[in-house]
Parts: structure tokens; sequence; C-alpha cells
């Protein structure tokens, strides 16, 4: 998903644009700047064939269960965090009057699978609602067979055509009960019950899926947290408890992360043969100007958003500018945690959008609404020439930059000792459309990321997959469906009936063709 439409809606307009590019991705300069140019896009002529990629590459394309399941009251499903939120909240969701039946993914599984195999894809990356299998979350609350029975039903049914199944334990939602009973992710407690879950999902579907990860975006919650959508006042980092509060919930999901891929590794990586990774939101922040402030500033937003995760993955503790810029309000590791936290990933998992320009501002109170925690840099659309990182594109405003994914590629190579990868989203709107299955735009968008893909591939970097995000026309938060996001349309007017756009052709036609 695109996790910056969450945050668009609950900005004021003027600041709109910066969040939206505030996700953006990012790179600190590392010298060695690299043409591949959206603009220059014509046609697929230029864009490296599917024959040029390592013989063992995963194209794939993506979804999340709280996106496109539906069924929220069906089949024994408890409720998610997430129907909560629309629910109290429903008047600001573009089309929230849809989102307990959504494309009714639930019930039309088996159609799904055979557009998927339609588009040639090796691999489906998909996710498991925790409320679907277990309603309120924990084991004594009982597990949900029908539930069960669902996803064994899909993974059989994407095997039997072919399909690897490629599973996000938690994509953003998880039980309600477990929120209300005492407070979800900002109470450790929660580490053993996610810990349950998990062996319920690799004892029960392990056999067959060879690919895990634990979460989606495990800096989007915090932020989320902050901004009023796990809870229900939206207020700044600085002025608040919230923001220790996101720095607690980003802890535990590193708790869980790690106890989950200990878990999976003493218990079952060896009989079922799979890895388990986790997916990063990759933003390239890149400095405003020369001046060293400003390239320090870019750095510190690196740290805070890949430094936040992977160092304690990689070093067992969050990089030294946090515990130096955050102080007391960041947690600590027990010995055995940073024990257990260290070397805990198969993969790296990368989502990525755009790009956005980082700029030194040392009073916290300027700082923009995402606020980029205590990291003391803003986000800037613009540059201290007035220049925009990449062109905007017309449909989505998105600025297109798909030198931001090469970059950010090697800048994780470089920083987390040349680790396996599989670009896990990329993908872009295009709302106000008026014939919405020509998407030209996201044709050009998705080959010239693939192209950057390749590039970094040859330049020494791991990347294993590519996932077009989404599959289907999804629920993207507040914006509903008015983004059109998917390789394939949705009808509202006609049944919900699936319709291939121009990019679902393209990509088949990229994944199928031998020349
Ligand atoms: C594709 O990438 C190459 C670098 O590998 C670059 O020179 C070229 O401009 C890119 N083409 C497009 C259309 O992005
Ligand atoms: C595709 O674009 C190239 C330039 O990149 C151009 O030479 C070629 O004629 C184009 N082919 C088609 C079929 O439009
Ligand atoms: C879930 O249900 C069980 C059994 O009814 C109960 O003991 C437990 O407290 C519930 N957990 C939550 C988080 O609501
Ligand atoms: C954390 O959850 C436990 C129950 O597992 C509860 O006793 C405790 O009060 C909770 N702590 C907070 C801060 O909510
Ligand atoms: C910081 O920014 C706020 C809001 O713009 C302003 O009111 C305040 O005076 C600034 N503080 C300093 C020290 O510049
Ligand atoms: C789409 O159209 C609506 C209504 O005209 C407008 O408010 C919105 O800004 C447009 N969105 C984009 C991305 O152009």
């Amino acid at each position: 998903m695109a996790i910056l439409y969450i945050v668009f809606l609950h900005s004021n307009l003027s600041h709109a644009r910066d969040v939206i590019t505030g996700f953006g991705s990012a790179s600190v300069q590392i010298g060695r700047e690299y043409p591949i140019s959206f603009k220059g896009f014509q046609n697929s002529s230029s864009i490296p064939k599917r024959a040029s990629f390592p013989s063992n590459f995963i194209f794939g394309v993506g979804s999340s269960a709280m996106q496109i399941e539906g069924a929220a009251h069906e089949g024994g499903r408890g409720l998610g965090v997430w129907d909560d939120n629309v629910e109290r909240h429903r008047a600001t969701f573009v089309d929230g009057d849809k989102f307990s039946t959504l494309i009714e993914h639930y019930k039309r599984y088996k159609e799904d699978v055979q557009h998927l195999k339609h588009l040639g894809v090796d691999s489906y990356r998909m996710s498991i609602s925790w409320s679907r299998v277990m309603p309120n979350g924990t084991l004594r609350g009982g597990i949900n067979k029908e539930g069960i029975n669902f996803y064994n039903n899909l993974i059989n049914e994407l095997l039997k055509n072919g399909i690897e199944p490629f599973v996000t334990i938690m994509h953003f939602d998880y039980p309600l009960a477990l929120q209300q009973k005492f407070g979800g992710f900002l109470n450790r407690s929660i580490v053993h019950h996610y810990k349950d879950y998990c062996e319920l999902l690799f004892k029960t579907y392990g056999d067959r899926v060879k690919h895990w990860t634990t979460f989606n975006e495990p800096t989007a919650t915090p932020i989320l947290h902050m901004h009023g959508i796990d809870n229900d006042a939206a207020e700044r980092c600085q002025d608040t408890g919230k923001c220790s509060e996101a720095y607690t919930i980003l802890h535990n999901y590193l708790i869980c992360h790690a106890a989950a891929v200990k878990l999976y590794r003493q218990k079952f990586q060896a009989t079922q043969g799979g890895e388990i990774g986790l997916v990063l939101q990759a933003q390239n922040f890149v400095p405003y100007s020369s001046k060293e402030e400003d390239v320090d500033a870019a750095q510190r937003l690196m740290d805070f958003t890949y430094g936040w995760v992977l160092n304690p993955i990689y070093h067992g503790d969050y990089p030294q500018i946090m515990r130096k810029l955050v102080g007391n309000r960041l947690p600590e590791f027990t010995k055995k945690e940073k024990h257990m936290l260290k070397g805990s990933l198969d993969f790296i998992g990368v989502n990525y959008y755009m790009s956005i320009f980082a700029r030194h501002e040392s009073n916290r109170s300027k700082m923009y609404y995402i606020d980029n925690f205590d990291a003391l840099a803003a986000t800037t659309e613009f540059n201290a020439e007035g220049n925009t990182l990449g062109p905007m594109e017309q449909y989505s405003k998105f600025h297109v930059y798909p030198e931001g994914l090469y970059n950010i590629l090697i800048y994780i190579n470089e920083k987390y000792q040349n680790p396996k990868i599989y670009i896990t989203e990329n993908g872009i709107a295009s709302p106000n459309m008026t014939n919405p299955l020509k998407d030209e735009n996201r044709i050009a968008y998705i080959a010239t990321h693939i192209n950057a893909t390749k590039a970094a591939i040859d330049n020494g970097v791991n990347v294993r997959g590519y996932f077009a995000w989404p599959a289907f026309d999804t629920f993207e938060f507040h914006q509903g469906y008015s983004g059109h996001w998917g390789l394939y349309h949705v009808d509202f007017n006609d049944n919900l009936k699936r319709v291939p756009k121009a990019s679902a052709e393209w990509y088949k036609n990229l994944l199928t063709s031998n020349c």
C-alpha cells in the first residue's frame, strides 16, 4: 500500500503535498548518480527483457488482506483495528461504506487466482488477517477453523496454478481485542500473542509457504499512531507523549519480529526450507543543498528510517544518532533481546514509491506534519535551486524518480552487508483518469522502476524479485478506491468485475514473452 495516502487526509491541505512526498524515498549522496529517466520512457524497447534478469529472479504482484478480502463479519472473523477505525471515522474515508465488503476477494479468490495466472507472475504477495484466524488475537480466544481453511484453499489454489505465495504475517491490521484489552503494540505483552499467531501460521501453512515476512512497513504504524489513526487524537511528535509511544510501538514490533524469526529457525526452517524477512518503507532522502548541515540532515533521516529498524537487527541497537537525539524516550533492549535481534532476517523487502529532499531544521515546531520524529530535519518537495526529484506525473501528481530506487538499493547494499532484497511494492495511482483502463502512466512507472532494479543488480545488489503493487484496485485507506492503483480494474458498477488494464497486459507481456 502507499502509506502516503493514509496520512494525506489527516494533514491540513497546505501541508498535503509535503506529506505525500514526505513518505517518498531517500538517498544521501553516495556519489553514484544514475541516469534512469522516467521522461526518457517511450516504449518497452529500451527496458530490459525478462531473460536479462537472473533465471531465479521472481516477478510478482501484491495485495493485503485488509485491502481486498472484505467479508469483515463473515466466516467467523473477529474485528481488526481498521474495522473499528473506519467505522468510527467513516466520513473521512472515501468509499468508507465499502470497507466491510471491499472487492470480495474472500468469496472470489478462485477467480482472482485465474487473473494472477493470466499475468504470468511467479509469485503473489498476500497477507493473512490475524483476526480471521484468531478472532480475538489470542490462542485462548480460539482458532477460527473457517479462517484457517480460507488460507489453506487460497494457498493451494495458487500453487495449483504455478504461483508461489509470498506471505506477510501482519500487514497493518491486527485484532481489535488486543488493542482494547491492553493497548496493542504499546504493550510488550503483545509479543507472546504475536508469537502464538506466527506459530499457528508456520505450523499450518509452512509446508507450502516458503517466503514469510513478519511485518509490512513497521515504521508506518508508529507514525499512524502519532497522527491519530491507531488512536483518536492527532498530535505532533515534539508536543506530546505520543512520540515516545511511537518509539515504544516500533520497539515492540522489533521484539515480535525477532521472536518470530527465532521460533521459525528453531522449529520450522530446517524441515520446511523457507526464508523469513521483513518489509521496509523505503524512502530516499536527498540533501536540499550541498551545505554540510543538509547533507547531515539527509543522513539523519536515513538513520531514523532504515537504521531505526535495521540497526537493531544488524548490530543489536538503534543508531547512535537516535540515542543521542531521542534520549531516554527511546526504549532499551535487554541483553537477551539484543542477542535475539542480531541477524534476525534472511532478506529485506523494499517498498518504494518516490523520493524527497531533506533540509536541516533545528526548530522542532517548524518540522512538518510527519515530523520525522526527532531527526532535526524537514522534508521538502523542492530543493534550494527550486528543482524537484523527478518530473511530476500528471495523473498521480507523484514525482517519479526511479533513480531513487536505484540509490536506495545501493545504500542498503553497502550499509547492510549485501543482503538478499526483494522489491515488495512499487506502483502508482491514477486518479481522475477518464479511462482507467488506459493506464499508460502505470506502464511507464513500472517499466522505469524495473529498469532501475536491473541497473542495481548489474551493480552488485542482490535483488531477487520485484512485486508490482497492487494486483487489483485496492482500498487505499483514506483515499478508498479513488486512486485506481491496480493492474486490474474493479468495476463497482458491474458486480465487481475484474478487468485487466493496459498495464496488466504490458506486465504479462514482459513476463511471458521470450524475446
Ligand atoms: C534504463 O536504465 C539505464 C541504466 O541502466 C539508463 O541508462 C536508461 O536511461 C534507463 N531507461 C529508462 C527508459 O529509464
Ligand atoms: C520505441 O522507442 C524507441 C526510442 O527509445 C524508438 O526508436 C522506437 O521507434 C520506438 N518503437 C515503437 C514501436 O514505438
Ligand atoms: C479472548 O478470549 C478469551 C476467551 O474468551 C479471553 O480469556 C481473553 O481475555 C480474550 N482476549 C482478549 C485480548 O480479548
Ligand atoms: C499490559 O498488558 C497486561 C496484560 O497482559 C496488563 O496487565 C498491563 O496493565 C498492560 N500494561 C499497560 C501499560 O497497559
Ligand atoms: C520556532 O518556530 C515557531 C513556529 O514557526 C516559532 O513560533 C518560534 O519562534 C521558532 N523558534 C525559534 C527559536 O526560532
Ligand atoms: C482529482 O479530482 C478531484 C476533483 O476534481 C481533485 O480534488 C483532486 O485534486 C484530483 N486529484 C489529482 C491527484 O489530480
